[in-house]
């Protein structure tokens, strides 16, 4: 199993109130998989992708990656491991300003001690892959909002990772340009990454192998995936 989660809890404590972002979630996610997470507005899915991510630790629980149990491991092991496993993909892009689009992507590569001509080499390949192979040198206010999304998805890649999070990867896209980011991610999931992706867009999560439905932070159990399905193509 890729992922397992088991009684995953997450408070955050502002002081007089205690906030039960995630409230018991077990969940299992396999190699090769392409999940979408949907759920109200506060349900916990951003919440769930960042303690999935290993940007933030749950406050109880467990969880295993690849086998592994991440909560045992220390800030240096989180981090390795989030580099060399983990991809992600953001509403807001969040590539760097001042670097181009072929040093946003090698980015990636540089952290994990690639040597420069072989990151350059692998970073235009992958940028190659989403179709910005002209757009090497551009820096992201140079490029349109699907083609800095492109590049955001080639710089998730380009480590290979097993792990492909996606949190409203399209929320900021039109629905044009959206559906070409979802046919490239449903390509990647073709040739064997797992995606896993948050999203309100019903036309995104119909693409997906597997729905998974949040509501007050936990899995949804009552959520039929039949109906789903119809809701869904409805
Ligand atoms: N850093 C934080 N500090 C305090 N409360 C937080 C924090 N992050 C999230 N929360 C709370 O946890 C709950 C879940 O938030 P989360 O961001 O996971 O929701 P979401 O399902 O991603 O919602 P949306 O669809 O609006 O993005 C919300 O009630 C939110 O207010
Ligand atoms: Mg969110």
């Amino acid at each position: 199993m890729l992922i397992k989660m088991k009684d995953i809890v997450r408070e955050f404590d502002l002081g007089a109130v205690k906030v039960r972002a995630l409230d018991g979630l077990s969940l299992e996610i396999e190699n090769g998989a392409f999940v979408a997470i949907l759920g109200p507005s506060g349900s916990g899915k951003s919440t769930l992708m960042n303690i999935i991510g290993l940007l933030d630790p749950p406050t109880s629980g467990d969880y295993y990656l690849e086998g592994e149990s991440v909560s045992e491991f220390n800030d240096e092991q989180l981090t390795k491991t989030r580099r060399e496993k983990i991809g992600f993909i953001f509403q807001k892009f969040n590539l760097l300003p001042k670097l181009n689009a072929l040093q946003n992507v090698e980015l990636p590569l540089l952290f994990q001690g690639v040597d420069k001509k072989t990151a350059t080499l692998k970073a235009s390949h992958m940028l190659e892959l989403v179709g910005l192979g002209d757009r090497l040198t551009h820096k992201p206010n140079e490029l349109s909002g699907g083609q800095q999304q492109r590049v955001s998805v080639a710089r998730a890649l380009v480590a290979d990772p097993p792990v492909i999070l996606a949190d409203e990867p399209t929320g900021a896209l039109d629905s044009k340009t959206s559906k070409e980011i979802i046919d490239l991610l449903e390509k990647l999931n073709h040739l064997g990454n797992t995606i896993i992706i948050i999203t309100h867009d019903q036309n995104v999560a119909r693409r997906a192998k597997k729905i998974i439905y949040i509501s007050d932070g936990r899995i949804d159990e009552s959520f039929d995936l039949r109906e789903a399905a119809y809701e869904i193509s409805n």
